[in-house]
């Protein structure tokens, strides 16, 4: 018989990577399977968020902005630049050397907390109603193994949505993996879905040069955002030269020839409309992945949208089985993720002691959203719309960029940080930015939620001078109708 863990952790993206060492630092015998391999082949840790999502995404994001601020704005700093190019293969490899260096890193990170690391894909075997222990399957390739474990968390993560009509090929329709390996720009882009990926992405592209039009279902724009912020962020992006965004839509076919790739669809006003594309994204949303692992055979629950059933503390309905992540309920970012694998784990190492979990559930009312986009865009907590619907007063307190000494040198001067406190006790309810470094300015306003902290509370707070934080100061001080430079 094979060795017994304690803990199995199936996928190692953030949530699982994150249960694993939290789980061994704990003194728990765990073993970590995950199957991602990367384009050459080889085993990669970290899943979708370091190998095709937030880590290479933000790489391009960055050596496209550079690439823009040189070629379009530097000038008003007397800057002159002549023949500025970009080679986008060197920017690729730039892009994979960082994405390499990080996945490396978890398999150093696994050495070094003693987290033993399999390759292959975790299959739960059925369980003798008797049985102290889970058998999982590792399928590597046709070579299977069977390991046993007493706890198993399930940190399968997701895949993207596609089409029902058009397959994704990575070559003229692309997921996210493909739009991250793009070696030449296309000089037209189609997108479709507004949301993060479909933004973000596009954003990259259209700095490098593309013409890139995205096509969104819903009438509005950003949707999960502050109806304010939202309309500021469409307002700022439907200033960008080269980036059109048409809502409202409806794709009736996409034809994908040799060369191009032709989207037929009715815009707003129902009108027919043909977009002719070089390369086509198609970015409307993620769905949970739980594709090979023995979700019917075992009885694991799941909801009408395929997620793993887990309550506030992650359980699911499988004695001693656990999901994390993006399998799960609640917003699919790799900080959520993360922070549920380390909840797991604590709980499971008070269990084996024979003690009560100490660990709170992770409050989703205090995880932060950044869009990676130029101006950027956080926040965190209900936004006002949200309150109207719940019937929270709440007072306002807003401040522009454009006031901001430290922005103005910057020449990021758009967009404003708002506060919702609410009306009576001046508790901090939500905040809401768009604007420069906002997704580093936006971790004070989660601290300050996460210890409850009034509008007042914030206002007493010194904030250097020059700097992009005085617009939070500000804000803040605006609740009460205090701002001090506007
Ligand atoms: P994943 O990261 O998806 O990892 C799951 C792992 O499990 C994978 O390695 C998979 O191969 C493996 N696996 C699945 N089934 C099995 C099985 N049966 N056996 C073995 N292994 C298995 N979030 C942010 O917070 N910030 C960002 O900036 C951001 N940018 C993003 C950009 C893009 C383009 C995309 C696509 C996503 C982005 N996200 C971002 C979302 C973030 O990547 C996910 O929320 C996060 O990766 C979820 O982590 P996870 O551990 O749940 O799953
Ligand atoms: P998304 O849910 O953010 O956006 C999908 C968009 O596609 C929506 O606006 C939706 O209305 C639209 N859509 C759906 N079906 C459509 C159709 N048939 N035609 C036209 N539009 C359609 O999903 P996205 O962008 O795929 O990203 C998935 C998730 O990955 C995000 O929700 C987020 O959780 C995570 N992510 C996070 C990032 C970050 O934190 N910065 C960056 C990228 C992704």
């Amino acid at each position: 018989m094979s060795e017994t863990f304690d803990v199995a952790v199936i996928g190692a993206g953030p949530g699982g990577y994150v249960a694993a060492i939290r789980c061994a630092q704990l003194g728990l015998n765990t073993v970590c399977i995950d199957e991602w391999k990367n384009p050459k082949g080889k085993a990669s840790l970290g899943g979708t968020c370091l190998n095709v999502g937030c880590i290479p995404s933000k790489a391009l994001l960055e050596s496209s902005e550079n690439y823009f601020q040189i070629k379009h704005k530097v000038s008003v700093h007397g800057i002159a630049t002549e023949n500025v190019s970009v080679d986008v293969p060197v920017m690729i490899v730039r892009k994979d050397k960082i994405v390499t260096t990080f996945t490396a890193g978890i398999t150093s990170l696994f050495k070094k907390n003693k987290v033993k690391s399999i390759h292959g894909r975790g299959t739960l075997l059925q369980r003798e109603p008797s049985a102290n222990a889970w058998q999982i399957k590792v399928d590597d390739n046709g070579n299977t193994e069977i390991i046993q474990a007493k706890h198993v968390i399930v940190a399968t993560g997701s895949v993207p949505r596609s089409l029902p009509f058009t397959p994704i090929d990575n070559d003229l329709v692309l997921d996210n993996a493909g739009a991250l390996a793009l070696t030449e720009v296309p000089k037209r882009l189609g997108v479709i879905g507004a949301g993060v990926i479909g933004l973000e992405m596009g954003s990259v592209w259209r700095r490098l040069g593309a013409e890139v039009t995205i096509l969104e279902a819903m009438p509005g724009f950003l949707m999960a955002a502050d109806e304010q912020i939202a309309k500021e962020a469409k307002s700022i992006f439907a200033k960008e030269p080269g980036l059109q965004i048409n809502t409202g839509i409806n794709i009736k076919s996409i034809k994908v020839s040799n060369s191009d790739v032709v989207v037929n669809y009715s815009d707003s006003n129902n009108q027919e409309q043909v977009l002719e594309v070089d390369k086509l994204i198609v970015a409307i949303g993620r769905i949970p992945n739980t594709m090979g692992l023995g979700v019917s055979e075992n009885g694991l629950s799941l909801d009408e949208r395929g997620f793993i059933v887990v309550d506030q503390y992650c359980r699911t309905n499988l004695t001693n089985v656990y999901a994390v992540g993006d399998v799960v309920r609640g917003p699919m970012l790799a900080h959520k993720a993360s922070e549920e694998g380390v909840v797991v784990a604590e709980m499971i190492a008070h269990s084996e002691k024979g003690q009560a979990s100490e660990n709170e559930a992770v409050d989703f009312n205090t995880i932060p959203w950044v869009i990676y986009t130029a101006p950027e865009i956080a926040w965190v907590g209900k936004n006002e719309q949200e309150l109207r619907a719940a019937g929270i007063a709440y007072k306002v307190g807003q401040f522009p960029f454009i006031a901001n000494g430290r922005a103005r040198a910057m020449g990021e001067t758009s967009g404003f940080v708002k506060i919702l406190a609410d009306e009576k006790t001046d508790r901090v309810l939500g905040v809401h930015m768009i604007g420069p470094h906002v997704s580093e300015l936006i971790s004070e306003a989660v601290m300050a939620m996460k210890f409850s902290a009034s509008s007042q509370d914030i206002a007493c707070i010194v904030h250097a001078h020059p700097s992009l934080s005085e617009v939070f100061h500000e804000a803040a001080l605006g609740v009460d109708k205090r701002a001090l430079h506007i």
